[in-house]
């Protein structure tokens, strides 16, 4: 099973470090997966306007490559003006609809105001829900404080909720990996 961990954004490192934190925690639950890490900054971006994805750069259709052949996803995002980068939404606009249909994401999200993690609710789930994807219950939101200088994770309930959500993650996406292609393919 490949799960892809989308570090959903061009700027800062904290977002960098939970997901760094949470794929080892996953390969705690399941040594047997396989993880690979989408980072954002290191591609060159075009805005979606609605072409073919063949026209648009290799990275744009590397991206949407990766997305279309994981099993599940890590959805990492940094809360930027009370919502999440518009690099992330662009990703999530060059998508087609079933490509993360029924498979399994969890949200790991930072931010400098402790209210915000209400963004992960209003906003990112919503669009999460739209894809039909099976979002587990728990995701962790980390604040400012919860890390050190060199942007390690300090707050031991943290690295709790990490490892319980890395648990969840392996559950669904099993639960997701178990659907026939034919049930999915007449709805
Ligand atoms: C342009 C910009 C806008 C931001 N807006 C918010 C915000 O609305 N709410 C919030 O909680 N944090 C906001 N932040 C703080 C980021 O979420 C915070 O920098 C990030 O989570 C910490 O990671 P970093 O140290 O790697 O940048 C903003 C940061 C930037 C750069």
């Amino acid at each position: 099973m490949k799960i892809l961990l989308v570090d959903g954004t061009i700027i800062g490192q904290k977002t960098s470090a939970i997901l760094e934190q949470t794929r080892l925690y996953l390969l705690e639950a399941s040594p047997e997966v396989e993880v690979t890490i989408l980072k954002l900054a290191d591609y060159q971006h075009q805005f979606v306007d609605g072409r073919p994805l063949g026209e648009y750069n290799e990275d744009m259709q590397h991206i949407a490559r990766e997305f279309e052949e994981a099993d599940g996803y890590i959805i990492a995002s940094p809360i930027f003006q009370g919502s999440i980068p518009g690099v992330l939404k662009n990703v999530f606009d060059l998508l087609h609809p079933r490509t993360m249909r029924y498979k399994a994401v969890s949200i790991v999200a930072n931010g400098g105001t402790y209210q915000h993690h209400l963004v992960i609710e209003n906003q990112l789930k919503p669009i999460l829900d739209y894809f039909r994807c099976f979002v587990t219950p728990n995701y962790v939101y980390t604040h400012t404080s919860h890390f050190d200088e060199q942007n390690r994770i300090t707050e031991e309930d943290v690295h709790d909720r990490l490892r319980e959500l890395a648990r969840v993650f392996v559950k669904y996406m099993e639960m997701g990996c178990t659907l026939s292609k034919e049930t999915l393919d007449t709805h």
